[in-house]
């Protein structure tokens, strides 16, 4: 029966089958030749590294990263290094529009940014803005214009200080905020940083001018955390431009002075006239034909475009929402770095620009401009009415001047002082 229904499928006695486990020992070795050949080439790399084998040990969802593997280097877009791009939001609708211009004009290769935002306390549509923003850019037709992964975080903290210029910029609302404004910072920096990102970018949203390259412009340097000179253009009866950023700075004497007399808590911010620190600012230090590669070593740092390596937050540096050495936020954060041995550098001849937000002194000093432009008229026109009747109006009085006074030099006269003099105190 069994020669009618042809040869068993798995027939131990076929001729090919007996062919091949006569081959087995020559397909082994062939096997152990190669394995050889890879491991020892392999090992030349990762020699000594031990990489557990989780698909053997079938721990499903499990990951492993070799950490060493991570390190920012100065040209990390030949290398693959991924960016974690954080970004705090806070009724920044209006600014999305620009901040995505700038975002997609990025030159570093987009596929090796991620993209972390924390949205708080906004009052405008920033979140719905945002997510229609993220998903025109990741369907772009062109693959290369999207971004890897992209996270949004929303968390309110009750922000106390309005958001208007002045608000946040005022003397007392400073020490409050930068505390908050830290503690955001912290939140987003904890949840978007993964172990195989390399470098982590801070950028602020109201960023008008800036080259494409920046990212590359900073790495390039190779330090631990990097800024840019950050300035703001102003309008003509302003002066034409400004110092915008005044956090990034180098500590002086006058600083440290002022630091020991100050509550534990106290929190310096600089660019106030409450606080005379006489520190050197990378804002002040800029040369309009200085050389773009120039460094300068920091002890405090803005917020506007910050670079930095991510062992720096893995490590432990974070922004203090409290006072170290009387400094928080940003600047506490610079500080903190250099006490960790970190390096710390602005570039104050590289420089991008803030946009112009007018403060209510710049609106009152232009509510000023008007009125005075009326008032200029309308004096032109009472000048015109005064000239006219100038002419008519005087009239010489310096003769009869003349005859009073010798009239009047008369009566006082010492020489004829002791004349009796009767006065007629009578009513006529
Ligand atoms: C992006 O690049 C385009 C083309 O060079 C330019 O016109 C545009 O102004 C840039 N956007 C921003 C926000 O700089």
């Amino acid at each position: 029966m069994d020669e009618k229904f042809g040869p068993p499928i798995n027939s131990r006695n076929s001729p090919l089958t007996h062919r091949i486990f006569g081959l087995l020992p020559q397909i082994f070795t062939i096997i152990a030749v190669i394995a050889t050949i890879c491991y020892i080439t392999l090992s030349d790399v990762h020699s000594d590294l031990y990489s557990p084998d989780f698909d053997a040990s079938n721990a499903v969802n499990t990951h492993f990263y070799d950490l060493e593997g991570y390190d920012g280097s100065s040209e990390g877009w030949l290398d693959n290094e991924r960016i974690i791009f954080c970004v705090p939001l806070r009724d920044a609708a209006a600014h999305l529009p620009m901040f995505f211009g700038h975002v997609r004009n990025m030159t570093y290769p987009h596929h090796l940014i991620d993209l972390a935002f924390l949205v708080s306390d906004s009052k405008d549509d920033t979140m719905g803005l945002l997510v229609t923003m993220l998903r025109e850019m990741q369907n772009d037709p062109d693959p290369s214009m999207h971004f890897g992964q992209i996270e949004i975080f929303e968390k309110d903290f009750g922000q106390a200080i309005g958001q208007g210029f002045t608000d946040r910029h005022g003397f007392s609302a400073q020490g409050p905020r930068r505390k908050l404004m830290a503690k955001a910072r912290n939140w987003l920096q904890s949840v978007a940083l993964k172990p195989y990102h390399s470098w982590v970018y801070w950028r602020d949203v109201d960023v008008e001018t800036c080259p494409p390259c920046i990212l590359e412009d900073l790495m390039h340097h190779n330090k631990d955390v990097i800024v840019p000179n950050v300035w703001r253009p102003l309008p003509d009866w302003l002066g034409g431009q400004q110092p915008y950023d005044l956090n990034s700075w180098r500590e002086s004497d006058g600083g440290l002075q002022l630091a020991n007399t100050l509550d534990e808590d106290a929190v310096i911010v600089e660019g106030y006239a409450e606080y005379a620190t006489w520190r050197p600012h990378l804002a002040y230090l800029r040369d309009p034909y200085g050389d773009p590669e120039t460094e300068m070593e920091l002890d405090g740092i803005g917020g506007v475009s910050i670079l930095a390596k991510g062992r720096v937050f893995r490590i432990g540096a974070h922004f203090p929402a409290f006072s170290f050495e009387k400094h928080a936020e940003t600047e506490g954060f610079g500080k903190m770095c250099r006490r960790m041995g970190l390096s710390v550098f602005g570039l104050p001849h590289y420089v991008i620009w803030h946009i112009y937000e007018p403060s209510t002194d710049d609106l009152k000093h232009m509510e000023w401009m008007a009125r005075e432009e009326v008032r200029m008229q309308k004096q032109e026109e009472v000048m015109k009415i005064y000239r006219k009747v100038w002419d008519t109006g005087f009239q010489s009085v310096k003769d009869t001047w003349e005859d009073e006074k010798v009239r009047i030099l008369k009566n006082s006269d010492p020489f004829k002082l002791s004349r009796h003099v009767i006065v007629d105190w009578s009513d006529q």
